[in-house]
């Protein structure tokens, strides 16, 4: 696959991080002690080093992991599955979104996560790999990650779960809480309640495939989080709490943007590097 782009520059991670904590640009310049011209700037995506180190302090984001983004120094390294795990990058609009098929080589079942913007070319990997989806997971029911469910449900005849938080039933879907558990063969998928981009945003945490894995929909990217004006503290403190602290080498699949590994972005995200 194409290498997809990272989901936000330095200065969306800046604007986003404002918003969240309702900060002004004023306000901001002022406690940066940088001018309201260079915040301008470094807002426009001016790669300025020392304004960038001074904003990053001021928001208590990583100098070093924003500057890095600044520079497009860093990109996550991407982790390897030999088998069990695929990825799908469709064009939604003016943007692009993920969704994920995990399955069991020997039994050859399958779940699916989210259904892109068309769920063909993950029809296309369950004729060819002859799975039999069982559950299609919605991490939430934003219009890019349910767009094609309906078609994607009765082409696999799967069941469909989504979080009973998320504020718009989803014809034909099943519920879940927090902390509920599927089996997959010998997969175990358990979901973690990630809200803050949406109510009901889940992590689904699969483990039994070659790494461990997390589904965290638009909760955490590689190198930025999910944005949201009104819920920002809440979803930081879900990722802080509910994916940072699983295991290193977790692989996150994202809704956006590059899967990455939880190890990469304890370095280099400017949310959570330290
Ligand atoms: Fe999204």
């Amino acid at each position: 696959m194409a290498r997809i782009p990272l989901e936000d520059n330095f200065n969306d991670v800046i604007n986003k991080t404002q918003r969240g904590l309702q900060i002004t640009d004023a306000d901001l310049a002022q406690r940066a002690e940088v001018t309201a011209e260079d915040l301008a700037a470094v807002k426009a995506g001016q790669p300025l080093d020392a304004v960038i180190r001074r904003v990053a302090f001021a928001l208590k984001l990583s100098a070093a992991a924003l500057e890095a983004l600044a520079h497009k120094r860093w990109y996550p390294q991407q982790p390897i599955f030999p088998a069990g795990f695929a990825a799908f990058n469709t064009v939604h609009e003016d943007m692009t979104v993920n969704s994920y098929v995990i399955w069991d080589g020997r039994t050859r079942v399958a779940a699916a996560f989210d259904t892109g913007a068309t769920c063909e070319p993950m029809l296309d990997l369950i004729r060819a790999e002859r799975l039999s989806v069982h559950y299609i997971f919605i991490t939430h029911t934003h219009d890019d990650h349910i767009a094609d469910l309906t078609r994607f449900a009765a082409e696999t005849k799967a069941q469909v779960w989504a979080s009973e938080l998320e504020p718009a039933p989803l014809p034909g879907a099943q519920t879940f809480k927090e902390n509920a558990h599927f089996h997959l063969g010998p997969l175990a998928i358990k979901t973690l309640l990630t809200s803050g981009h949406s109510p009901g945003m889940t992590t689904f945490y699969v483990t039994g495939l070659s790494w461990p894995l997390a589904v965290v929909g638009d909760s955490i990217f590689a190198s930025s989080m999910g944005g949201s004006a009104t819920h920002f503290a809440e979803q930081y403190r879900n990722n802080r709490e509910k994916i940072l602290t699983l295991p290193r080498d977790t692989v996150l699949a994202c809704g956006h943007g590059p899967v990455t590994t939880l190890g990469q972005e304890k370095q280099h995200n400017p949310f959570f590097a330290r």
